[in-house]
């Protein structure tokens, strides 16, 4: 399915390399991506882009998959980013992606991270409130430099996703009232330290109801640019954000040619250069985690497969009732009888489960199972709740696989953590 072919003899396939090979050689739970799939969709979206001649540069959303070799195999695919935290932003640098390719977002940037984002000589930051344009200002005078500021405005539109991911209803913390923003920009243009380059906007994530609340938003957004042009303030850039959706089982998403379209139609004929800030469309379906089952129980009412990947590894399902695919590596299970059961992760509590009712084979301990679009808010979300040690991750290309993240020793997840002096055995 999607990025996975099926081999007969060698069961799941990413590209030229058997996922049981991966597990054989790394153990599970191991992220997966696929280089191929990653540099395609950028490919798509970019071309998508260029046919509706919405030219944009397309800025990734590291928070997606902030993995090195994920973020350099974008970069050397023509990607820039889009980064919330000096974390981030270090991330990006250290991924090759050039300072002037960065855009910097986020409801609450501190001071430091400001600093640090001018200092390496940031392409923009997007500001969300009269406050925070206040102190770019104040810094940015500080240190004598002139610091390039977009404005977010919350164009007041429902995106139709889910509550805890839509961002564009008035409601929401992110932006500045679009109402307001005539007269912060004009106090941008006044402030000393500031260089108002233009306006950005994010509505939602996961959005699936087709383009029309990006439609809506790209509209109110051209006509504040027209606004603040007849105002006599300079309006060279916007930025669209992020938020295209992928089908996780049958949704059908809007395509990137029709958000090109909508895009070329609202902001087309502005004369200014447009950016895009997509995570889950390019990496989402780039993505695997790959599990094993330990042992399958039957319960009292239903069967549960019980694998060593958890909720401190994917959390998307316990968090936002995210629906996950969930199939089989071994050829010998796609022609097994299938029965609904409930797939599970070990964690002491009940949400620590993946799907209910899922039609799947029986599988014996030690069978292979992949979930499938993990390559957005998987491995980025993951914690070590209940002490687990954050999973592997491995690149493919080709017939190639690498390790690109080790798997956290038992060591490193009790490293850093100190007894204090009043305690036996503090040293
Ligand atoms: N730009 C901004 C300002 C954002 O806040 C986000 C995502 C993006 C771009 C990228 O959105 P995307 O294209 O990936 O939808 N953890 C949630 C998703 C949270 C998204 C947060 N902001 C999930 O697993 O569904």
């Amino acid at each position: 399915r999607r990025q996975l072919t099926m081999d007969p003899a060698a069961g799941l396939m990413m590209e030229g390399v058997a996922l049981a090979a991966i597990a054989r050689a790394h153990g599970t739970p191991t992220w997966v991506y696929s280089a191929g799939t990653l540099r395609r969709r950028l490919g798509l979206l970019q071309g998508a882009l260029d046919d509706a001649r919405a030219k944009a540069q397309v800025h990734f959303a590291v928070k997606a998959n902030p993995n090195l070799a994920v973020l350099r195999t974008l970069a050397e695919a023509g990607a820039g980013a889009d980064v919330v935290s000096e974390g981030e932003l270090r991330l990006a640098r250290a991924a090759g992606i050039a300072a002037d390719h960065i855009v910097f977002s986020g409801v609450g940037k501190t001071l430091a991270e400001i600093r640090y984002a001018l200092a390496e000589g940031i392409q923009q930051i997007n500001a969300e409130s009269a406050e925070e344009v206040e102190m770019i200002s104040a810094i940015a005078t500080a240190m004598g430099v002139e610091a390039p500021v977009a404005l977010r405005v919350n164009p007041d539109v429902d995106a139709k996703t889910h509550a805890k991911i839509t961002t564009g209803k008035s409601e929401n913390k992110f932006g500045i009232a679009i109402g307001d923003a005539p007269a912060l920009y004009a106090r941008m243009a006044s402030l000393p330290g500031i260089r108002p380059v233009g306006v950005a906007v994010h509505i939602g994530s996961q959005i699936t109801a087709g383009v029309s609340a990006y439609r809506i938003a790209y509209g109110h957004l051209a006509d504040l640019v027209r606004a603040l042009r007849a105002q006599g303030l300079p309006v060279e850039r916007v930025d669209c954000g992020g938020g295209l959706g992928i089908p996780y089982r049958d949704e059908p998403p809007p395509a990137p040619a029709a958000l090109a379209g909508a895009i070329a139609a609202t902001l087309g004929n502005l004369g200014v250069e447009l950016m895009v800030e997509p995570g889950r469309w390019i990496s989402g379906p780039a993505g695997v985690l790959l599990a094993s089952v330990i042992l399958q129980k039957t319960g009292a009412e239903r069967r549960f497969v019980v694998v060593d990947a958890a909720m401190n590894d994917l959390v998307r399902p316990a968090m936002y009732d995210a629906w996950h695919g969930i199939v089989p590596v071994s050829p010998a299970d796609y022609v097994a009888p299938i029965a609904p059961c409930d797939v599970v992760g070990p964690i002491c509590e009940t949400g620590d489960t993946f799907t209910r009712n899922r039609g799947l084979p029986s599988l014996d301990p030690g069978s292979l199972v992949a979930f499938l679009d993990a390559g957005a808010y998987g491995a980025s979300m993951s914690s070590t709740y209940n002490s687990r040690p954050l999973a592997a991750e491995i690149l493919v290309d080709g017939d190639r696989f690498a390790v690109v993240r080790e798997r956290q020793t038992q060591e490193a997840l009790l490293a850093g953590q100190k007894l204090p002096s009043w305690l036996a055995g503090a040293t």
